[in-house]
């Protein structure tokens, strides 16, 4: 055996991680969460043409391996709000269908001109091939059962509009007094992973609800702090927020679920959120099943964010985007354009 400092030098060289990439919820400590949310605000509210400032002609590739509606959508208006070229690159249509590695995909990206690639891969752990693959900074879309951060964030901001009058200064007591409940099929859930050991950072306490078949005891072991609770009305009275999943039937092969004792114990309803928890907010990362997890009156309904946690991702993503491109800082005042100089046949005053 070689002694300690000469097993040091055959170790590979790790090249430190590309600043600005998220591919995890914990690559951001918790004042970076803070900056995330000051910063998705701070963009939200800036002129649009100032905004399309801050990354006017940079290029920014997406590259999705799955489907997808709101992740993809609201990623790439983000980058068009702040001025970016966009290119989307989907494995049917692409030469990913002729065979090409995920690694060959973004060096190719990366010669094409792109600073930045948001993924979205089948493949859990998939961004941290490319990140390595490639150099640049990765947003992470969505990776198999691992994590979906931007989608952890955007919920946090719904919850804080809703529990905390819009707060972005957060801190380890923020959500103090908050009990989250996440429903349904955990284990497949990256939105429940990044979730679970997101909340409890800012001192959410978070409960993961479902049958063992979708939520199996090891689920607590995701991060600190997290428990389990099969009866859902019982886990209902004590949440102020309610986190519901889809059934991913693409994911379900070997697991035995019968769906209508699954509806009968875990759908969430007009009766049982009247009964158990009225006041609740009612969340869903989408696509969902009416019918299946949650019924149309209950996501149609008063309690429902689901509407409200598509928008905020608009800008959530705005702002890791402006981050991992190093555009989060003051920009200039858009050029005044000619045509909007007064002239005094521009003015209808003068001209009476
Ligand atoms: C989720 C996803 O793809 O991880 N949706 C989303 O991005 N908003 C959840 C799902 O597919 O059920």
């Amino acid at each position: 055996m070689l002694p300690p400092a000469k097993q040091a030098e055959v170790l590979p060289i790790q090249a430190p991680r590309p600043r600005g990439s998220v591919i995890s919820v914990e690559d951001l400590s918790v004042a970076e969460i803070g900056e995330v949310l000051a910063l998705a605000a701070r963009l939200e509210a800036e002129d649009p043409l100032r905004r399309m400032n801050r990354l006017l002609k940079r290029k920014v590739a997406l590259l999705f391996y799955e489907s997808s509606t709101r992740t993809r959508t609201s990623f790439e208006l983000a980058a068009k709000a702040l001025g970016a070229d966009t290119a989307l690159i989907s494995s049917q249509s692409s030469s990913i269908e002729k065979g090409e590695s995920l690694k060959d995909t973004g060096i190719t990206l990366k010669s094409l001109g792109a600073e930045c690639i948001i993924l979205r891969h089948l493949s859990s752990g998939a961004p941290y091939l490319l990140e390595r693959a490639t150099g640049l900074p990765v947003l992470n879309g969505g990776d198999g059962t691992h994590e979906h951060p931007s989608q952890a964030l955007l919920d946090l901001r719904t919850m804080l509009a809703h529990l905390r009058g819009g707060l972005t200064e957060v801190h380890e007591k923020t959500l103090e007094g908050v009990t989250v409940t996440i429903v349904g099929d955990i284990l497949h859930s990256r939105v429940a992973r990044s979730n679970a050991l997101l909340l409890p950072r800012l001192g959410a306490k978070v409960v993961l609800c479902g049958p063992p078949a979708l939520l199996p005891e090891i689920a607590t072991q995701i991060g600190p702090g997290l428990a389990i609770e099969r009866d859902f009305e019982k886990a209902l009275a004590a949440s102020q927020v309610v986190m519901m999943l889809r059934i991913q039937a693409e994911r379900l092969a070997g697991v035995h679920l019968d769906l209508e004792d699954y509806k009968s114990r875990y759908q969430a309803n007009a009766p049982r959120m009247a009964a158990f928890a009225p006041e609740a907010l009612l969340m869903h990362p989408g696509p969902i099943i009416r019918g299946l997890e949650l019924t149309s009156e209950v996501a149609d309904g008063p309690q429902s964010t689901i509407a409200e946690q598509v928008r905020h991702g608009v800008p959530i993503r705005m702002a890791l985007l402006a981050r991992a491109l190093g555009a989060d800082g003051e920009v200039a005042a858009p050029p005044v354009a000619k045509a909007a100089k007064k002239s005094p046949a521009a003015n209808p005053r003068r001209r009476a």
